[in-house]
């Protein structure tokens, strides 16, 4: 019987956001980029046709010909899309992963974009192994990834958990903060710490990582520390690259397991 081809180390991950599509080859034991990142800010209307060519170009960029890790912000259930708030509505019930991987040629996973954060933060960054870990996403909306003992839950979806009769994400995620010209603090204070003592009130997380662009110390230092918690609160610590990163882990692992 002839050996197996061994599957290479490096996958390329790809973060499709509200805003922006980003993607980079990332050592999935390492948790690094091993080149440089791609950003092509997300087409208007976001369709899956429109955002597909997007993606298309950052494979084309990288040459890449080997499995692509894939995030999505909605619900993600085996492959298909089912919810699509922060992207255009015909997303719902597109078979991400059966289409991606017949236009792109290569093994295709697709998941939840928070849901790729965390995992990466659990395996390289803030995140622990042990105990309760809530991820957060703050960008466009906001973004969940819960945990018990590293094991996620997926497709939390707690951003549109309401809170004062809205949406959790209409009231604190970093979209807001500029859309309504708040400062960090009043942001801080005002929008974000009620909704995490919601999470909290609910939860009982042991520890909390805050990811997205705000988790950049620039931006952390600025609201960071104002926020006040029982669980032991951290900024991302792979920042804005944790969907790259957790979406490569998790299509290293599929390809692993479709040869067992
Ligand atoms: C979506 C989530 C996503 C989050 C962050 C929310 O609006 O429903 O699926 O994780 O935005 O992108």
């Amino acid at each position: 019987m002839g050996k197996k081809k061994k599957v290479s180390r490096t996958v390329l991950g790809i973060d499709i956001g509200g805003s922006g599509v980003k993607g980079a080859p990332v050592h999935t034991k390492k948790g690094e980029l091993t080149d440089d990142r791609y950003r092509i800010p997300t087409p208007q209307p976001a369709t899956p046709e429109a955002v597909l060519e997007v993606v298309r170009q950052i494979v084309d960029e990288h040459k890449w010909r080997g499995p692509i890790g894939c995030t999505i912000p909605g619900r993600v259930i085996r492959g298909v899309v089912r919810t699509a708030a922060n992207i255009d509505e015909s997303w719902e019930g597109y078979n991400a992963r059966k289409r991606f991987k017949k236009e792109l040629g290569v093994p295709v996973t697709v998941l939840n974009d928070a849901d790729a954060a965390g995992i990466a933060e659990i395996r390289f960054g803030a995140g622990k192994k042990k105990g309760t870990t809530l991820v957060l996403t703050l960008g466009t909306g906001i973004g969940s990834a819960l945990f018990t003992d590293g094991v996620l839950v997926p497709n939390t979806e707690f951003g549109h958990l309401r809170f004062d009769h809205r949406i959790a994400e209409h009231v604190a995620a970093d979209s807001i903060r500029t859309k309504d010209h708040l400062s960090w603090e009043r942001w801080a204070t005002k929008r974000v710490q009620p909704v995490l003592e919601m999470y909290e009130f609910l939860f009982s997380p042991d520890t909390i990582v805050i990811g997205g662009g705000v988790s950049k110390p620039e931006r952390w230092d600025q609201f960071g520390p104002l926020l006040k918690t029982n669980a032991k609160l951290y900024p991302a610590a792979l920042g804005n690259q944790a969907g790259i990163v957790g979406a490569a882990l998790v299509a290293r692992e599929a390809v692993l397991k479709s040869r067992r």
